[in-house]
């Protein structure tokens, strides 16, 4: 029920058009009931950090039991067993995916301070760990953990104008392509203006990555000083009306902003725009 169909297509060389050598995949989605664990109906990535506690504490009895440390064995296996439990009190619809004969076992084993046997039930409650992650944990990091970007507006400096970031983003493609497009014909001072309104395009785009992140790394990484110098070359190469530099600078800033964000951002959006329900 929680299944959606997704068409993957399957190129291998074959062209697009016509579906030929498209296969389908099904991917599980998770129980809507989960988001509540997730930003932003929750304040914390609950769910996640939940997982990274059964990790350390299966760790912690793992190690303890080998080292035949009973009281501390006992400490962290109650931990577990109670972190473990709570996987069904969050998502009450993934009951079935616990393995409550093998926890009961962990506990025997834990009183009895029988470390094989520990090692063992374990060992069998890690598989069902695993079952549950084939299915679910690439779609869930996608769908509550990557940047949404369709709530984002853009203000454009000067007209003061608002935009989606979709339509900021044809903007700067359609900008690109003018530049290209008046400087191949010969008509420069058209393209420097065009350059002019992708310079301020870029500009307004860099005021937004302040919505999400804290510091200015990121933004230095794609519209920082590499991409500033190829914009500069390529001012530069439209005025000596230098063919090869406008090429160059233009190819090295499509590169250094355009396809390195939508390597980090575009495609992981894309991805969970497909999988939401
Ligand atoms: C009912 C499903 C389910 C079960 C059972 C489950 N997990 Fe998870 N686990 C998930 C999902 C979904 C994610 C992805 C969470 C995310 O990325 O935000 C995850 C992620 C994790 C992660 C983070 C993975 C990483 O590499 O970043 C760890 C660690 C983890 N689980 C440990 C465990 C352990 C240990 C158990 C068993 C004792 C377990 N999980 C049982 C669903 C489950
Ligand atoms: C909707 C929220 C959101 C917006 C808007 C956004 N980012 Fe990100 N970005 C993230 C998240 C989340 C990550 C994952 C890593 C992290 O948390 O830093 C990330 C990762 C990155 C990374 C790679 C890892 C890193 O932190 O260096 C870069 C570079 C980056 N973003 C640049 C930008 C730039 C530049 C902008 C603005 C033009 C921007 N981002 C806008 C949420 C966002
Ligand atoms: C800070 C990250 C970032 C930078 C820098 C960036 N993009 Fe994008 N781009 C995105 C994201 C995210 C999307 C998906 C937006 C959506 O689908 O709503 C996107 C989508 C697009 C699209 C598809 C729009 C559509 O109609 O679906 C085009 C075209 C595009 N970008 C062109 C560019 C060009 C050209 C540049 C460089 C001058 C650029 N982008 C720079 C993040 C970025």
């Amino acid at each position: 029920m929680y299944r959606l169909c997704c068409l993957l297509l399957v190129f291998m060389g074959i062209s697009l058009s016509g579906g030929v050598g498209a296969a389908e995949k099904w991917v599980a989605l998770p129980p809507a009931s989960l988001a509540q664990w997730y930003k932003p109906q929750n304040e914390r990535q609950v769910w996640l950090h939940a997982m990274f506690s059964l990790r350390r504490e299966i760790q912690a009895v793992t190690e303890y039991a080998a080292l035949g440390d009973q009281p501390l064995m006992e400490k962290w296996a109650g931990q577990f067993a109670k972190h473990y439990l709570s996987i069904a009190e969050m998502v009450p619809e993934w009951k079935d995916e616990l393995d409550y004969e093998w926890l009961e076992q962990l506990q025997l084993a834990v009183r009895q301070g029988n470390s094989e046997r520990v090692l063992h039930a374990v060992k069998k409650i890690g598989q069902g760990c695993n079952s549950c992650h084939r299915e679910y944990r690439a779609t869930v990091a996608l769908l509550y953990r990557t940047p949404d970007f369709s709530n984002i507006n853009v203000k454009q400096s000067g007209s003061g104008e608002v935009q989606t970031y979709k339509e900021l983003m044809r903007e700067l493609s359609a900008l690109v392509n003018r530049i290209k497009i008046a400087s191949d014909d010969g008509r420069n001072s058209q393209a420097l203006d065009s350059l002019d309104q992708l310079n301020s395009r870029l500009h307004d785009l860099g005021e937004v990555c302040a919505n999400c992140h804290k510091d200015d790394a990121p933004k230095e990484r794609f519209l920082g000083s590499l991409t500033q110098s190829a914009l500069a070359d390529l001012k530069r190469g439209l005025e000596q009306e230098d063919q090869k530099l406008v090429g160059r600078s233009m190819g090295s800033a499509a590169v250094y902003a355009c396809a390195r964000c939508h390597a980090v951002h575009r495609s992981l959006y894309d991805v969970r725009e497909q999988l939401k329900p």
